[in-house]
């Protein structure tokens, strides 16, 4: 003769005991084991309640062909100048030394994005002039678009020195990203594509070093050279013209982003 079942229910089977007994301590135990660990694995662990993270990004950097110098030609101070701003020009009067120069932007792996910038700055000098300080701006069209899109117009500056008069400045250096915040992971960010200089005012104050960078330091997001150094040649011939040499790599960059934790 075949079994089928005919009914089922659950047995519910209740173990008490007093509270200070030691079963009660038992459990008591089992709980605080049960959540408590794991509590402090996921904190001390770092990674559970992280506040921001990081991803890596070529940058996509164009060299604008906006350049300004001003060298030092003397220790009590005379200088002259130069820049691709007309306007700065006309207020140069007889400081101004037309340079010849030579760019060259070059991607060496293929990928469309440019790798490095080559320039070479060859600045006549008068017969009695001699380079004792170099100050170089240059600015750039700096894109990423791996997760916010940011175009921005950014900028570095070189400025270097010498006790004794020099023939050639080489640089060789990295342009940075410099974020104060946290990029936001999303979105189009394109407050700061704006000229780091006004080009159009005719007013001296615009191309004043001290305002530029003050204003541009402003930002939350800025370029600047990583250079740790910059290279003199000691040495000039009189008449032969001021030398400069500048190597900049476009690196790929670390950007931080903030992490919303849904609670
Ligand atoms: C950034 O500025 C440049 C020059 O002013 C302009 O041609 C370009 O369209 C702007 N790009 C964006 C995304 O606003
Ligand atoms: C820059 O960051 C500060 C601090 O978080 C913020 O208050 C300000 O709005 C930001 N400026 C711009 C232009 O995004």
């Amino acid at each position: 003769m075949g079994f089928y079942e005919v009914y089922s229910h659950p047995v519910l089977i209740r173990y008490k005991a007093s509270v200070c007994s030691r079963a009660s301590v038992f459990v008591l135990v089992v709980y605080v084991l049960t959540y408590i660990p794991p509590l402090l694995i996921t904190y001390r662990s770092q990674g559970f309640w992280l506040k921001q993270s990081s991803y890596e990004e070529q940058p996509v950097v164009r060299f604008q062909y906006e350049m300004l110098m001003i060298g030092v030609t003397s220790v009590s101070g005379d200088y002259i100048a130069w820049s691709t701003f007309s306007n700065f020009n006309t207020l140069l009067g007889d400081k101004l030394r037309i340079p010849t120069v030579s760019v060259r932007e070059s991607d060496s792996n293929g990928d469309g994005k440019a790798d490095r910038l080559s320039l070479q700055m060859s600045v006549p000098l008068n017969s009695a002039e001699q380079i004792y300080s170099i100050q170089l701006l240059l600015t750039f069209s700096y894109q990423l678009r791996r997760m916010s899109v940011v175009v921005m117009q950014s900028m570095v500056l070189v400025q270097s020195s010498s006790p004794v008069p020099v023939s050639q400045l080489f640089i060789s250096g990295d342009l940075k990203l410099q974020q104060k915040e946290p990029l936001s992971h999303r979105g189009v960010h394109t407050q700061y594509n704006v000229s780091v200089i006004d080009s159009a005012s005719p007013f001296a104050n615009s191309y004043d070093l001290t305002t530029i960078i003050r204003k541009y330091q402003e930002r939350n997001l800025t370029t600047y050279l990583w250079c740790p150094v910059p290279l003199w040649t000691v040495g000039q011939a009189a008449n032969t013209p001021f030398q400069i040499n500048a190597e900049i790599r476009y690196p790929v960059e670390t950007i931080t982003y903030p992490l919303h934790t849904v609670c």
